[in-house]
């Protein structure tokens, strides 16, 4: 792996053009890895590359990592980092870094509408007004937020975020985490005594070897026939299949889902429930937050290449 790379930095995935707008301004050059032709001479153009910019839908694996051997930085769109192989970027003094913060608002109000959604059935009575249903009558009552307490799993940066709204709807707020906070939220130590106590779980904790599958057909039940499940984190938190089971049978009231376990596939079963709302993982999807995101993944790497250092390093491999 001799001489000079095609590019300073390889894209992995499609980003918005802020991204190598921001980098080129710099002096910084990119190459787009789609693009390219799957060639031995190209590859060996490409393998000296000190940079990765990708997102969820460009995974890093430690055999992806081995083909650049003088790789210094992975630089991610997005606050969760579960795509890249982290052990193999450590093990290689590689860094990663992702978008935090930026987000943070936009996928907590994205989670408010999920559950309003979910709980007072909006889609659905949309739907209702479309097919022409109303004049035969009006929409049924839906199930309701008052009086409730929701169950924050993950009191992160978004879970707190989404802990404020909630306590401006006038909501209970519970939560879990690996350990107690400074708030004023009751902690329960194990998720599945959160999910027995509230009416409405949220999950906005990252996806780990710990929390995957974390919401298993236990936890579930343990929600209850009233209860209502959100999801705005990652598919691979959540049993899939014993979601499907749960709301088929009516172990639980209700789903809002933003992420899926194997995306952008959406299991039929779920899309044949009525009380499951589903939307294609837009968390953060505004053009001002994914264009904020986009600053953030070449800052990061602008900040890398002027010998300054990640500006917002994963902790794993700061
Ligand atoms: C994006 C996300 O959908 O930040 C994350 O972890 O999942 C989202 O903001 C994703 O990064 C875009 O591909």
């Amino acid at each position: 792996m001799k001489g000079r790379s095609l590019a300073d930095i390889l894209l992995l995935a499609p980003l918005l053009p802020v991204v190598e707008e921001a980098l080129h301004a710099h002096g910084l050059s990119t190459a787009r890895a789609w693009e390219q032709p799957d060639d031995a001479a190209t590859l060996e153009r490409l393998g000296p590359v000190r940079a990765l910019a990708t997102t969820y839908g460009g995974p890093v694996s430690a055999a992806l990592i081995e083909r650049f051997p003088r790789l210094e930085i992975i630089s991610v769109f997005g606050v969760g980092y579960d795509s890249i192989d982290l052990g193999a970027a450590a093990a290689r003094g590689v860094v990663v870094t992702n978008t935090p913060d930026v987000l943070t608002e936009e996928v907590a109000d994205l989670t408010m509408g999920l559950l309003l959604c979910t709980v007072r059935e909006l889609p659905q009575a949309d739907r209702f007004v479309r097919e022409g249903r109303w004049a035969q009558g009006p929409y049924p009552l839906t199930a309701s937020l008052r009086d409730k307490t929701v169950g924050i799993f993950g009191l992160g940066r978004i879970g707190k975020a989404v802990a404020r709204r909630c306590e401006a709807f006038g909501l209970s707020v519970a939560y879990h985490g690996r350990s107690p906070q400074d708030v004023p939220y009751r902690y329960y130590d194990a998720l599945v005594d959160l999910a027995r106590e509230v009416d409405i779980l949220v999950i906005t904790a990252p996806a780990t070897r710990d929390t995957r599958g974390a919401v298993s057909a236990e936890v579930l039940s343990a929600l209850g026939s009233d209860g209502v499940l959100i999801n705005v984190a990652r598919g691979s938190l959540v049993d899939e299949p014993a979601l499907v089971r749960a709301l088929s049978s009516r172990t639980i009231r209700a789903a809002g889902l933003d992420v899926f376990a194997a995306e952008p596939h959406v299991p039929a079963e779920l899309l044949a429930l009525d009380h499951v709302v589903v939307l294609p993982h837009v968390g953060s999807a505004s053009l001002a937050t994914r264009n904020a995101m986009g600053k953030l993944v070449a800052d990061n790497l602008i900040s890398w290449f002027a010998g300054k250092g990640p500006l917002t390093p994963v902790p794993e491999t700061s």
